[in-house]
């Protein structure tokens, strides 16, 4: 039987890296997308075929619409019809609401939202066609519970929740799952540099008492994304040590 083919955006580093391989150790051929970061797609791609695995690498910036689509059509030319898509790739940048920049507004809004909609768009014909699909999209704590200085992060993620949660209404009769999962405090790139007081202080309001890794994000959109979870459909799912409970 031919792997079904998934496509993780954000694949270059962190959670969405640890996700790519996670899927490919369970059968899955990956497709990696990525916006900038050449050698961290490599290397991502690099890991999964040293694991026995199957994957390849595509360069997109998903706020393009066009560049999406590119995307898309080369992934099934290359490796497939995607039938997974896990929407993670996004960007943060935090600012207080009152001197925000509107152009950084729309460019998280562009990246973190309307990114995701474009690729799941992309994929999903190939999932009606199959009439089999899972879509995880990635979005945040922020969006459950909301944090000073992240109103236009909480606003791009809040509306993923939105969004998936309509798109499992509208493809669950096509065998057709969609699913958010908000993770906590994880440790990647796009955390790094918190001074140790602040650490300290954030690991302490966490209950479990700790940040969280990129592998146990991983096992929960692996899980989302398999046959497991056929009914499994709309929810939102925190991984986050306790951080929303
Ligand atoms: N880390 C956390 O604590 C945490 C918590 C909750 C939610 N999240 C969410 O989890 C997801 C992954 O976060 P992370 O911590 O793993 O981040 P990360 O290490 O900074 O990685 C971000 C990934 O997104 C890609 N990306 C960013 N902008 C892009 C664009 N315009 N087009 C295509 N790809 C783009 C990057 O690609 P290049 O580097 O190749 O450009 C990179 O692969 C994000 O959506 C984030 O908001 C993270």
């Amino acid at each position: 039987m031919t792997a079904k083919v998934a496509l993780v955006t954000g694949a270059s580093k962190g959670i969405g890296r640890a996700a790519a391989v996670a899927l490919a150790t369970h059968g899955r051929a990956v497709a990696c997308g990525y916006g900038s970061d050449d050698a961290g797609a490599k290397e991502t791609v690099r890991l999964i075929e040293e694991a026995g695995g199957t994957a390849a690498a595509f360069v997109a910036d998903v706020g393009d619409h066009e560049a999406v689509a590119a995307m898309t059509a080369a992934v099934a030319e290359e490796l497939g019809p995607p039938v997974i898509v896990v929407a993670n790739a996004g960007m943060n940048k935090d600012g207080l609401a009152v001197r925000y920049d509107l152009e950084d507004w729309e460019r998280m809004l562009r990246v973190n939202l309307t990114g995701a909609f474009t690729c799941i768009r992309a994929v999903l014909p190939h999932m009606m066609k199959a009439r089999w699909g899972r879509i995880v999209t990635v979005s945040s704590a922020i969006a459950l519970r909301g944090n000073a200085g992240q109103s236009v992060y909480g606003a791009s993620k809040s509306g993923l929740v939105g969004m998936t949660r309509s798109l499992a209404k509208e493809y669950a009769a096509r065998g057709i799952t969609a699913n958010v999962l908000c993770p906590g405090f994880v440790e990647t790139e796009m955390t790094s540099g918190l001074p140790d007081k602040a650490r300290r202080a954030l690991d302490e309001g966490i209950p479990v008492g700790r940040v969280g890794t990129v592998d146990e994000i991983a096992a929960a959109i692996r899980f989302l994304a398999s046959d497991d979870a056929s009914y499994v459909n709309g929810a939102v799912l925190a991984v986050d040590g306790g951080l929303t409970a």
